[in-house]
């Protein structure tokens, strides 16, 4: 029997096995509003064989996008426009769907990545970025503005609007983004906050101003919907976050009612680098999902359908999500399900693919 394949049940989500695909932003969107190539993309992707699918990062405000490109929730035609296409793409497929809810922080107002990825230059109507503290991602990148009260207040509440529109849309299952140097990520890293008030300085301040959102959002979210965060496990620098903090982080999340974590690490500035070797972040998971005994998913490299099993057998998660893996091969979970003798839930149109094409070459043996 299949670990991977076996059913999973996150708060009040029944989901028929523990693959997930990772959210990817596509940089793809009309001011935040999802489109044709979303409704393509995540058609794909409820037939990859995950039981949950993450929408990419979906910005809370609309200078709170890392591009042009980018996702939000912040006004009502966001909200029409991506239940058109969730509408759509939950019909193409059986996966349930989930959505990340993000706030770029200083990485904001950059350049889509086949632009350059770098800042938006002048002539690209940039737009100006906030974030803990004044001290740009990279050393060509804008200079953020400091963070005020007021600014905390305004994205709080512009992240339980999101929520907000997400639920009323329809989603199974809401991930706020708190890794890859974003602006949740920028308070908690000593690296980015740099601030002497009551949100810089020891852990338990930097980590004020997210877990304000995270409480704010949990009290909106009803109890049977997963609530989680993608933390991260490491800065993969040794004077930033550790997976010692990454257990304190997800013991402080889980006290605000967060039903699950997701381990992924880096992007605290621009030339810190993430360790190249498959499943770099697991070992971290395994020590959160025992630590703080949360529910956890991890992501990064993972590659095979065995190494995704391993993990899953071994109990160093509880979920496994891969991004680039299910791009490369959008059916990656029917396949996977072949290679460790379970299945998958296929649409009726393609039923004479998958076991019945295969059975007449097992025969031959
Ligand atoms: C095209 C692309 C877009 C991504 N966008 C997001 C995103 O919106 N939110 C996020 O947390 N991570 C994002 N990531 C990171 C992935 O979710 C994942 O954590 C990372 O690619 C490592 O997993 P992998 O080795 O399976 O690709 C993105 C990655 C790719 C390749």
């Amino acid at each position: 029997m299949s670990a991977l394949f076996l059913p999973y049940r996150l708060a009040g989500l029944e989901l028929s096995n523990r693959l997930v695909v990772s959210p990817m932003c596509q940089y793809s969107a009309d001011d935040g509003c999802a489109n044709d190539w979303h409704l393509m993309h995540l058609g794909m992707l409820a037939n990859s064989g995950a039981a949950l699918v993450v929408v990419e990062a979906t910005h809370v405000e609309r200078h709170g996008r890392i591009t042009h490109g980018c996702l939000g929730l912040y006004n009502d035609d966001n909200e029409a426009a991506l239940a058109r296409v969730m509408l759509s793409a939950r019909r193409a497929g059986s996966a349930k769907f989930g959505i990340q809810i993000a706030h770029a922080g200083r990485k904001a107002s950059a350049q889509k990545p086949w632009e350059g990825a770098g800042p938006l230059p002048p002539n690209a109507d940039p737009w100006p970025t906030i974030a803990a503290s004044p001290i740009p991602w990279g050393p060509s990148w804008h200079t953020p503005r400091e963070v005020t009260e007021a600014d905390m207040e305004r994205v709080r509440q512009a992240f339980v609007s999101s929520v907000k529109r997400a639920l009323r849309i329809g989603f199974d299952a809401i991930e706020l983004h708190m890794a890859h140097g974003y602006l949740a990520h920028g308070f908690m890293s000593p690296v980015s906050n740099k601030r002497t008030d009551q949100y810089g300085g020891s852990l338990e301040n930097r980590l004020r101003f997210p877990l304000s959102i995270a409480r704010a959002v949990r009290s909106v979210v009803p109890k049977e919907i997963p609530l989680g965060a993608r933390i991260t496990g490491s800065d993969w620098r040794p004077d930033g976050l550790t997976p010692d903090d990454a257990v304190a982080i997800a013991k402080a999340l889980k006290d605000e009612g967060i039903d699950f974590i997701c381990i992924s690490s880096g992007g605290v500035t621009a030339d810190t680098r993430n360790p190249t070797e498959p499943g770099y972040n697991v070992p971290i998971a395994a020590r959160v999902k025992k630590e703080a005994n949360v529910p956890t998913r991890t992501v990064g490299l993972i590659l095979t359908p065995q190494q995704a099993e391993d993990i899953l057998a071994q109990s160093k998660a509880d979920q496994v999500s891969l991004a680039r893996g299910f791009l490369d091969d959008p059916h990656w979970g029917w396949h996977a399900a072949k290679a460790l003798g379970a299945e998958v839930k296929r649409p009726v149109q393609y039923e004479r693919a998958g076991p019945k094409l295969w059975a007449p070459a097992a025969a031959k043996g």
